[in-house]
């Protein structure tokens, strides 16, 4: 069977790279695209890198346009999508990019982005601790899926092992992210401008406002944390154009051992294709998964700091999005899970 596709949000950065990974699966038409301000503009004219998708016209996001495919894509800036996912109840497949569908309680909804509340969808993150097993099988048949925020399923990814296994204490997480200015997206924004970050490192969101910190905890306490979950969370933004290195810090639950600590990385991660740990005392580059569905993580337990420290590196196009959603889309449809994704990056 071919599924007929429509994604929003075409003429964007993550619509843009679900279209780059749908361009290669054998499984999908891509029928319909959409934008906002270009409508009505040839694709290519967006995407000049989409060569295959050359025929295609970005047409107004509405939803009589998105109505009528097997699957729909939101690739919208976040309070978007929930008017049209409202409008898409006949559509047996819809994955929103954006916030809207991510977080499962209105308080948190309401204190970090504002604005209607929506129901929470099955989060795309497969690979994600949750309740003993893993997200995977949440979305197994699923016909609403919400992915990630890309800082997010960072973070959450390199600390649920250890929330999971006990080995970590979930109150008094610190995390360091270097990404890169495409995470904030394509409209133009003055203090993302080639003069005001090439060649210098800006914090931004500094002291517990950043939207993707309430995803990391409800993420952490599905993969069992259980008391006070305290996320110190500093992003800094840096002159690449893609790609998040992320380092995150926890203390060492009482009494576990080295070896606990790094069985609970390994059991989680061993099986898996797109997360994978790398050999002790070796750490990961952006390079490495630039362009591919890749986290690549690097564990060391500092006895002196009484610390676990996770460095992640993803990219925030890929693994952080567009590849989370085709990945997810695989799973639903019981598509093999890898299907259109590589776990190979683009370096130098
Ligand atoms: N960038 C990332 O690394 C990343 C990672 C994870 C999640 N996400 C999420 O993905 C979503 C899209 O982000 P992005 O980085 O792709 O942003 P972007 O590059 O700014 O693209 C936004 C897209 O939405 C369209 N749009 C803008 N306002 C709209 C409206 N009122 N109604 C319908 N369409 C509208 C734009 O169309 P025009 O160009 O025609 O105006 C454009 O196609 C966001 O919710 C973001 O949080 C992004």
């Amino acid at each position: 069977m071919t599924y007929s596709v429509a994604v929003s949000g075409a003429s964007g950065y993550a619509g843009g790279e679900i279209l780059r990974i749908l361009a290669a699966h054998p499984d999908v038409e891509i029928r319909t695209v959409t934008a906002h301000s270009n409508a009505g503009q040839p694709l290519i004219q967006h995407q000049p890198h989409l060569r295959s998708l050359a025929h295609l016209t970005l047409s107004e996001t509405s939803p009589e346009v998105l109505a009528g495919h097997d699957i729909v894509f939101l690739a919208l800036p976040h309070g978007q999508s929930g008017q049209y996912t409202d409008a898409l109840g006949d559509t047996p497949l819809v994955i929103d990019a954006g916030a809207d569908h991510r977080l499962t309680t209105q308080a948190e909804w309401d204190r970090f982005y504002g604005g209607d509340f929506h129901e929470p969808w099955a989060y795309g993150v497969p690979e994600l601790a949750v309740d003993g097993g893993k997200q995977r099988d949440r979305l197994v048949g699923a016909n609403r899926i919400a992915a990630p925020g890309c800082n997010a399923s960072t973070v959450s990814l390199s600390l649920a092992p250890g929330v999971a296994a006990g080995v970590i204490d979930p109150s008094d997480i610190v995390t360091m992210l270097a990404v890169g200015p495409s995470g904030a997206g394509k409209s133009l924004k003055t203090n993302l401008l080639a003069s005001e970050i090439l060649g210098t490192a800006n914090p931004y969101a500094v002291g517990g406002t950043h939207r993707h910190i309430p995803e990391i905890a409800q993420a952490l306490r599905g993969a069992g944390a259980g008391g006070r979950i305290g996320i110190s969370f500093t992003p800094v933004l840096v002159p690449m154009a893609r790609g998040i290195l992320a380092t995150s810090t926890a203390p060492i639950a009482p009494g576990a051992t080295d070896e606990q600590i790094r069985a609970a990385w390994e059991s989680a991660y061993g099986d898996e294709t797109f997360v994978q740990l790398l050999p002790a005392g070796q750490f990961p580059r952006t390079a490495d998964v630039i362009g591919a569905n890749t986290a690549l993580m690097g564990l060391a337990i500092d006895r002196d700091a009484n610390r676990v420290t996770v460095v992640t590196a993803v990219d925030n196009l890929v693994k952080g999005t567009a590849g989370a959603a085709v990945q997810s889309m695989n799973i639903a449809l019981g598509l093999p899970e890898g299907t259109a994704l590589t776990v190979n990056g683009v370096a130098p």
